[in-house]
């Protein structure tokens, strides 16, 4: 890819062009996202009350990375990273579970407690010099943010709280059930896309109504003509208020059915993280986009409900809905997008850039582009 292709003048949205097609496509692009990126933020892991007895453990792989986040016996959630200080064996090489009194390791059998220290390890005693405490499981650096658990492999990344300054209290007003969440299910799709092709597809709503006819019906739940889809630095908001006249939704009636918010509410957090509500339904989703290869991510869909009172038949629907009718829906873009963008009929497109209608702009891709370009160009 010449250098030309790559450079990108982002100053006008309005006037100027997308982010070039190569960013979607190209190895070294897909590398520097790894670095730059994917190696230096935070990624959402799960939610607290996944953690409450000592030994829960949930597994974040980010590339060829992967991380242990566990509950320990003081009621303290530990992370480390997941390879044994023998002979760096991978240690668990599930998504979720629970680790019995000890971590053992499946080679040599060197067992970890909780906390990551090494308690045993089978004929050590023949050892000069051998220092136990030296070999514990390498920790790292989590935080809780809203509920949720995040890890990162950046020791200098500045805290979530800081980078999302603002944010928390935003998803507290419409999700006020955040802290008493409970996992209904979690559910991959690998997607033959670039990740920031799919993150494109879920920050504008130019698409809505013009698009398939499943996204018709989640235009016809909001007051679409009030959708606002805001850009806060490393965090992002697009939220629409309801459709006063709505009596039912995904095929249930609205009248009666608990909920966090009869909006329907977005947030992102930098780079690759979305929680949301659909309107009129008692859940929290979370929508992370993670990528594998240049054209090929991985899409997990988490879905979170109140753990104190019964899920509303119509909230279930909804979850139906999404897995079922929008996800597929929004994937068949991706992925027709994502050849277009190979093609050699495309290098660069134009925003729609709408002050008049700010629902159906496109501001935050270009917001969203600009971010990416600025953290491996600049
Ligand atoms: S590699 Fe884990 S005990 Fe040997
Ligand atoms: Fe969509």
């Amino acid at each position: 890819m010449s250098t030309m292709e790559m450079n990108w003048d982002y100053s006008d949205p309005a006037t100027g062009l997308s982010l070039p097609a190569p960013y979607f496509y190209d190895s070294q692009v897909f590398e520097d996202e790894k670095q730059r990126i994917f190696l230096k933020c935070w990624h959402l892991v799960g939610h607290v009350n996944e953690f409450r007895e000592a030994g829960n453990f949930i597994c974040q792989d980010i590339f060829e990375q992967s991380v242990i986040v566990v509950a320990g016996r003081d009621g303290q959630i530990n992370a480390f990273h997941n390879a044994c200080r023998h002979r760096g064996n991978r240690l668990i090489n599930e998504r979720r579970g629970k680790i019995p009194a000890v971590l053992r390791c499946g080679y040599h059998s060197w067992c970890y407690g909780l906390d990551g220290s090494l308690r045993s390890a089978p004929r050590s005693d023949c050892l000069k010099d051998f220092d136990k405490t030296l070999y514990g499981l390498k920790p790292v650096r989590h935080e809780i943010f809203a509920g949720f658990v995040y890890v990162t492999l950046d020791d200098s990344a500045e805290p979530v709280a800081k980078m999302a300054a603002g944010a928390e209290a935003e998803m507290r007003h419409y999700l006020p059930d955040l802290d008493r969440l409970k996992l209904v299910e979690e559910v991959d799709v690998i997607v033959p896309a670039n990740w920031k092709v799919i993150q494109e597809n879920s920050i504008e709503g130019y698409h809505f109504d013009l698009s398939g006819p499943v996204h018709k019906r989640i235009a016809e739940l909001i007051d679409f003509s009030g959708y606002r889809l805001t850009p806060h630095g490393k965090w992002w908001t697009y939220i629409g208020p309801p459709n006063a006249d709505a009596k039912t939704a995904y095929g249930e009636p609205i009248a009666g059915a608990t909920r966090q918010t009869d909006s329907f509410f977005n947030i992102g957090l930098w780079p690759n993280t979305t929680l949301y509500c659909f309107p009129f339904t008692d859940m929290v989703g979370t929508f992370i986009m993670i990528p594998l290869e240049p054209e090929k991510s991985l899409l997990r869909f988490g879905y979170y409900v109140p753990e104190h009172r019964p899920t509303p038949q119509l909230t279930k629907a909804a979850i139906d809905w999404m897995n079922r009718e929008l996800g597929p829906e929004d994937i068949s873009l991706n992925v027709t997008n994502q050849k277009g963008l190979r093609s050699f009929g495309f290098q660069q497109g134009r925003y729609l850039i709408d002050p008049e209608h700010p629902n159906q702009s496109e501001h935050l891709v270009h917001h969203f582009h600009k971010l990416c370009y600025q953290a491996i160009r600049e």
